[in-house]
């Protein structure tokens, strides 16, 4: 299995990937995207992965898009909101299109659509849990799928897609964030490429 990483813009790299040539997307992007950014992001998405799950995290008050065909929910033990005005927000939303995959091994807690699981260690601000990524990938994809995450940040996504025996593709346009997951990557005693933009 590979992981390849990208230093740069992802819509820059999408727009060099042909249609209908990634089995998923699974990815977390920043949360302050206007709409018309987020839609020309979601066009791409359908675009390069026309049959397979299309994985979007999101805040509730200001969703990836209007409307998806499931729902999750994620319940963090710690909310990363400003909360000297505002209520805290202990959930995230996770928006899902397609996925003709589904592996859910038939028992009833695989089939609950809101998780609890905790973060492990301190990669990045607004990194999401090893355990609820694999969750989602194992659930809607197949052994040797190539998945896309956009928007990579400590590389939660592709680490979790090899230890899955899947191939995965990260983009992050941080220099240090990027070297950040390398180094993540690494010390999990994975094996990574590098593609120049
Ligand atoms: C919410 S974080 C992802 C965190 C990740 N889920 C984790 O567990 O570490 C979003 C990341 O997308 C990166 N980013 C923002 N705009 C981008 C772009 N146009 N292309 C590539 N990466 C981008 C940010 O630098 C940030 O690291």
């Amino acid at each position: 299995m590979t992981i390849d990483l990208i230093l740069g813009d992802c819509l820059k790299f999408i727009k060099t990937l042909p249609d209908d040539s990634v089995k998923a997307i699974v990815t977390d992007p920043p949360y302050d995207f206007s709409q018309e950014e987020r839609n020309i992001f979601q066009a791409e998405f359908r675009r390069i992965c026309k049959t397979g799950a299309i994985i979007v995290f999101c805040p509730p008050e200001n969703l990836w898009q209007e409307k998806c065909d499931q729902n999750c929910f994620w319940i963090k033990p710690i909310s990363t909101k400003n909360t000297s005005k505002s209520y805290s927000r202990f959930v995230e939303q996770i928006q899902i299109w397609n996925g003709e995959t589904w592996n859910a091994d038939g028992h009833w807690s695989q089939y609950t659509n809101v998780f609890t699981d905790l973060v492990d260690g301190k990669w990045h601000p607004y990194q999401k849990p090893l355990s609820l990524m694999q969750r989602l990938i194992r659930n809607h994809t197949k052994p040797g799928d190539y998945i896309l995450d956009p928007f990579a940040g400590s590389g939660t996504t592709c680490i979790s897609a090899q230890t899955l025996g899947r191939n995965s593709r990260g983009c992050e346009n941080e220099y240090i964030t990027f070297e950040n997951m390398k180094y993540r990557i690494d010390k999990e005693g994975l094996k990574y490429s590098e593609i120049t933009l």
